[in-house]
């Protein structure tokens, strides 16, 4: 319910004039891919006679497609801004409608090419007019809302288009083969028909918007050239970003290989157009599957390495589809490669969004957008002339046949990078250092969790010290964060509990022996609920901001007081922590090993609650803290708390500077790596 005064805002399409123009826009994409299909189509049929004429005729479609674009998008954005918005839209539908219908009747290779420059010059004007239409029809926080309705119609409808585009196939051929007076022509034509009429409906819309409210402000396009460059300023220094641009571009890669050659590759499998459409269809299926079901596959595995299988089994694929001559199947693989690529996508981008810090998201997604269409223009441009130079190849086998052409060859290759970028991912972007991937891999399709949490890749390095009561930690760790300071590291000091205003008060009530009452559970989420406000208030803050965190006390010390000391379900303690630390692993956790029979000694004063315990107690907690170090060695580092604190303290500056960030950062911003701290 809401409260009264405090309406919800109406859905974006609520508004008419909006949902006019984005019937308009998605009427136009079904055109749009309807367009790509039966141009390509249509040039392989015109040049059906060679199969290296046919591949480059297919390729020069693509370009023609593409090139227009990149080399004149600035300057038409520029032009557009100065004429009417509506006008320039409805001339634009009606310019596009006329050019589309003349090339079944013209019906030559030259005319695909030159009209399709043109629909592709019209429609630089077309785009940007609509674009900067959206924000003087949509309130500027619907804003997003529209943009997310905009890109569901760019990419929603080109499934729908495949579909309809095998079905207008089977309709034109039919007619062509039977009907006396359409012999001769071409089934495709009557796809292009319909994408005609589709540009024909938009003009009608467009016209009836009779109000597009002028408003100050042109929107400026950038070049796609300038938004690469620029973006792969602030990309490059960060390792993650980099490793996840670099695999999604590869899933990207992949996928365009497919629709790049699928017409002449369908035809050699013996499918016609209507194939082709299905193909090309398969991919969209396949992706929207994956992009939607990607989040929620193997929750348990961690994201990266999902993200880095989806794109090795994606090259897999790609090779398997290369080399199996099997229609159906090959259709099936196909929405098989597409999901694959969908995962990889989603994934990628969330990530993006979670790493990426709130300034240079929006840049870095702008870098993904432009450099994944400057990749798909190079993949579908490279695609069909290295299938032409390579040409058909038949291997006789004794009495088997089996035939090996330039399609082939470019998804094999397409296929072996793509698998070659996953590995790649895998190993660059590994949060699961020492758990074996394949028992990860099944302990994940069965829903467990392998080992211990991920360490997380964040700019500044973390370290935790542990150990019983009055093992010394507290005195060890004050030093240390003393010697680095004098380093000149950004470093900041911290202890379990009581770190945050919140913290504090939850300090006094775990800690005050009058609470003995107090119920294991309770115990166990009150410490976790003190750390899930010191690792987002303190903790992380400061590691992202490339500082180095030296905390007294962290999870293990739940693990080792709640979880053994108060023989608590291990796996129970494990988990509320996991979630209030949302997964945040030290890099380095210090155990000063002291029997409590030494450290008890060693304290002065009142005992708290927990010192009060007895001997045992103390015991087990010792036991499972050496547990927990010797089950990831790699990330602790013991010390023998009995020695003389002068050799203790040498023994973890020893250990800590082998993990040091290097360059000593001086300011905050040197420690997030190269990328400057600029704000959108
Ligand atoms: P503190 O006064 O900080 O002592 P110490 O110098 O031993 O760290 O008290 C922390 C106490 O809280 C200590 O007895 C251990 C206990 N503790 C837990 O039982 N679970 C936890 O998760 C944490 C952080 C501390």
């Amino acid at each position: 319910m809401t409260a009264p005064g405090r309406r919800r805002p109406a859905h974006v399409l609520a508004n008419a004039p909006f949902r006019r123009l984005w019937t308009a826009m998605s009427v136009c994409s079904l055109g749009d891919w309807l367009n790509i299909l039966a141009l390509t189509a249509l040039a392989g049929n015109l040049m059906r006679d060679d199969y290296r004429v046919q591949s480059l005729a297919i390729g020069g479609v693509f370009v023609a497609k593409m090139l227009p674009a990149i080399l004149l998008g600035p300057l038409a954005g520029v032009f557009a801004d100065r004429f009417d918005r509506r006008l320039t839209m409805f001339a634009a539908d009606l310019a596009r409608f006329a050019i589309v219908l003349s090339i079944p009747f013209v019906h030559s290779y030259q005319w695909v090419i030159i009209a399709t420059i043109l629909v592709e010059c019209i429609n630089l004007f077309w785009v940007p007019a609509k674009d900067a239409t959206v924000p003087n029809l949509v309130p500027k926080e619907q804003l997003e809302s529209a943009n997310q309705l905009n890109l569901l119609v760019t990419y929603g409808t080109a499934p729908i288009a495949a579909m309809l585009f095998a079905a207008l196939s089977v309709v034109g051929d039919l007619a062509t083969s039977t009907v006396p007076f359409l012999s001769g022509r071409d089934g495709t034509g009557l796809a292009l028909i319909v994408n005609a009429c589709a540009y024909l409906v938009s003009a009608f819309l467009i016209f009836t918007l009779r109000s597009i409210p002028k408003r100050d402000g042109a929107i400026s396009t950038p070049s796609v050239l300038k938004q690469v460059i620029e973006g792969w300023r602030y990309v490059s220094g960060h390792r993650m970003v980099r490793g996840l641009i670099i695999g999604m571009l590869g899933a990207f890669a992949a996928g365009g290989a497919v629709v790049g050659v699928a017409k002449i590759y369908v035809g050699a499998l013996g499918g016609g157009d209507a194939a082709y459409g299905v193909v090309f269809g398969a991919v969209f299926v396949g992706m929207a599957l994956g992009m939607f079901f990607g989040p929620r596959l193997l929750r348990q595995l961690s994201r990266r390495r999902l993200f880095g299988l989806a794109i090795t089994v994606a090259g897999l694929v790609l090779v398997t589809i290369a080399l199996v001559h099997n229609l159906p199947i090959v259709v099936m693989l196909t929405v098989v490669l597409g999901a694959c690529a969908g995962i990889a996508w989603i994934i990628g981008y969330t990530l993006i969004g979670l790493e990426v810090e709130d300034g240079l998201r929006g840049r870095t997604f702008s870098f993904l957008q432009s450099t994944a269409r400057v990749t798909l223009l190079l993949v579908v441009a490279v695609a069909n002339p290295v299938a032409a130079i390579f040409g058909v190849h038949v291997l006789e086998l004794g009495e088997f046949a089996y035939q090996f052409d330039g399609s082939n060859l470019v998804l094999v290759i397409g296929g072996v990078l793509a698998t070659a970028v996953g590995i790649l991912a895998l190993r660059h972007m590994d949060d699961r250092k020492g758990v074996p991937f394949t028992a990860d891999l099944i302990a994940a399709v069965r829903g467990e969790r392998l080992g211990t949490e991920p360490a997380e890749h964040v700019p500044g390095l973390f370290v935790a010290f542990e150990g019983g009561e009055g093992s010394g930690k507290t005195t060890q760790s004050r030093l240390i964060a003393i010697w680095l300071r004098d380093q000149g590291y950004d470093v900041v000091q911290t202890r379990e509990p009581g770190s945050t205003k919140v913290g504090m008060r939850l300090r006094a009530i775990l800690l005050d022996a009058a609470e003995a009452g107090l119920s294991a559970r309770a115990e166990a989420l009150l410490y976790a609920a003190d750390r899930a406000e010191h690792v987002e208030k303190v903790i992380r803050p400061a590691l992202y901001r490339g500082a180095l965190v030296v905390t007294d006390r962290y999870v293990d010390s739940s693990l080792a007081y709640q979880g053994a000391g108060r023989a608590l379900d291990p796996e129970d303690v494990s988990k509320i922590n996991a979630w209030a630390t949302g997964g945040l692993v030290p890099h380095l956790t210090v155990l000063i090993d002291t029997p409590p029979q030494v450290g008890l000694t060693r304290l002065g004063g009142a005992a708290d609650r927990i010192e009060a315990e007895p001997l045992e107690f103390h015991e087990r907690v010792r036991k499972e803290f050496r547990a927990l170090a010797a089950a990831a060695p790699e990330r602790y580092l013991v010390v023998d708390g009995t020695l003389p604190p002068e050799v203790i303290t040498r023994q973890i500056q020893d250990r800590i500077h082998e993990i040091l960030p290097d360059p000593v950062p001086r300011e905050s911003e040197d420690a997030t790596g190269t990328m400057p701290a600029i704000r959108d």
